[in-house]
């Protein structure tokens, strides 16, 4: 496995890129947007392609670098369900899988810090965000924060990993770069509690006073903006009302760009082909199955995905690619289910 634990010295931020070979997908974890022209360089020159960027929960003390990632890679962007941010274009709930070429993080809710914080877990090691961090654990006092679900998720779930697995959390301060979860146990002052009571009354007593970019980082982090607005503007996007008259016309090819986990969620809109979006690039190329299937038989391409995002880039990736007729469904599954498209599990 490739894995890199970079540093933004700013905000005390780790990001994490990881990757399973040489040549082969990467995902990074909490990128900042001040390091985003680094972590491209590394991503060159370690010769990956990043295919996913993910934050473990909206951040309140940098700018996520999720936006700039999307626009410069095409990457698709990662949250959980509950996260408020615009920029997400897929979302993970408790029990998924974070999933790249070679490589399967666990997906587990650790509401606390946030309500839409979560851990990423591979065999020996988990990404903890800022519920569990070294020798501390994340403040529970904004962003609708809370000591008791941080508890149970910390006590209830990260504790039961194993005790040599290995800790990276979101920041530090004080230059620890890594723990373990045996370590945290024996060392962490506020996990030597006998009771959540115990727990809360230390998270509630901190006074801590609010980070320095608080009120600049979480109003941006919310609207980082959409791709889907440009896309609509230059008249490529269908709503989902109009894409109900499309489905099952001979002369229109819907294509699902999500991947397997969330078409088994919420179901797949009948007779669509399926296409993973990190695949698009070589089928809408010349010569490509999508780019042919076009030119050959006139069909029109509509494109959809959960929320719109990646169909967004997706149709602005094969308009570049000369497929005039691409469109694709504005708002996603999200939308269709709310205008009662018919779906099929
Ligand atoms: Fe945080």
């Amino acid at each position: 496995m490739i894995f890199r634990q970079l540093f933004d010295s700013v905000s005390g931020t780790y990001s994490y890129l990881l990757a399973s070979r040489r040549g082969g997908e990467a995902l990074i974890i909490d990128p900042v947007l001040e390091k985003v022209d680094r972590y491209l360089q590394l991503v060159g020159e370690l010769d990956l392609r990043l295919v996913k960027a993910v934050d473990t929960h909206l951040h309140a003390d940098h700018i996520t670098g999720l936006g700039a990632l999307r626009d410069k890679t095409h990457c698709v962007t990662v949250m959980g369900e509950q996260t408020k941010a615009d920029v997400v274009s897929m979302r993970l709930a408790d029990g998924d899988k974070l999933a790249i070429e070679g490589l399967a993080l666990d997906v587990i809710y650790t509401p606390g810090h946030t309500d839409d914080s979560y851990s990423f877990i591979l065999p020996d090691r988990v990404f903890t965000g800022d519920t569990l961090l070294i020798r501390g654990t994340g403040r529970t006092d904004f962003q609708n924060g809370d000591p008791r679900q941080q508890y149970e998720s910390i006590f209830g779930r990260l504790l039961k990993l194993p005790d040599e697995t290995l800790i990276y959390p979101a920041h530090d301060y004080k230059g620890e770069t890594v723990s373990t979860i045996g370590e945290e146990k024996a060392f962490n002052p506020r996990l030597q509690v006998k009771s959540m009571d115990e727990y809360v009354e230390i998270m509630n007593n901190l006074k801590l006073s609010n980070p320095k970019m608080m009120d600049v980082a979480v109003p941006a982090n919310m609207k980082v903006g959409l791709h889907q607005d440009d896309i609509a503007g230059r008249g490529w996007s269908v709503t989902a009302e109009a894409a109900l008259e499309l489905v099952g016309r001979p002369d229109v090819a819907l294509i699902d760009l999500r991947e397997n986990s969330e078409r088994e969620r919420h179901g797949v809109i009948p007779g669509a082909i399926h296409l993973p979006y990190p695949r698009l690039q070589e089928n809408i190329a010349a010569g490509g199955m999508l780019h042919e299937l076009a030119r050959s038989t006139g069909k029109r391409l509509l494109f959809y995905c959960a929320f719109g995002e990646r169909s967004a880039m997706a149709v602005q990736a094969a308009q570049d690619a000369g497929i005039a007729s691409a469109r694709h469904i504005h708002g996603g599954i999200d939308a269709w289910k709310k205008a009662d498209g018919p779906l099929v599990h």
